[in-house]
């Protein structure tokens, strides 16, 4: 599994936490920046992810800011992403099994490195429930995206 991993500077020490955890797992995973706290603009960093994710470069993307929500709403604005701002590790998982979400977004001022990376493993763990009603879901969203994506 290959992982592309990006925040802005409010996600920064978070992704840092991230990627160790990620390394020490033998999980292979790109960062996309930022490269320190210096402050930056969240969508640049979001759609880094999201467009590496999309074109099927990497199976998942992982996103922090300060809260998750930008660069939650940043990344769904990129058609074939489905981005799920998880803070608690139930929610990881039914963003995978029920939602077949490919972006996790994690907000650094809101949860503790401990807890987030339990919200990585469980969303890491969790696959898709790909039975009818699942899929039904998903392809409605699909149609949502093509309803108002104008490329
Ligand atoms: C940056 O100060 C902060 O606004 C950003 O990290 C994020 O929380 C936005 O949603």
């Amino acid at each position: 599994m290959r992982l592309a991993v990006a925040s802005d500077h409010g996600g920064f020490i978070l992704k840092g936490e991230i990627i160790r955890f990620l390394q020490n797992n033998n999980i292979e995973c790109k960062d996309f920046g930022t490269y320190s706290e210096e402050s930056v603009d969240y969508p640049d960093f979001a759609l880094a992810v999201a467009e590496a994710v999309a074109a099927g470069e990497f199976q998942l993307g992982i996103v922090c800011c300060g809260t998750g929500i930008g660069v939650s709403i940043s990344a769904n604005k990129v058609p074939g992403v489905r981005a799920a701002l998880c803070h608690d590790t139930f929610s990881a998982r039914m963003a995978r099994e029920h939602n077949d979400a490919n972006v996790l977004t994690l907000g650094q001022r809101v949860v503790g490195a401990g807890l987030a990376l339990d919200i990585v493993k469980s969303f890491l763990e969790g696959g898709f429930d790909s039975g009818g009603r699942h899929s039904r879901r998903i392809a409605k969203m699909g149609g949502i995206e093509k309803k108002y994506c104008r490329k």
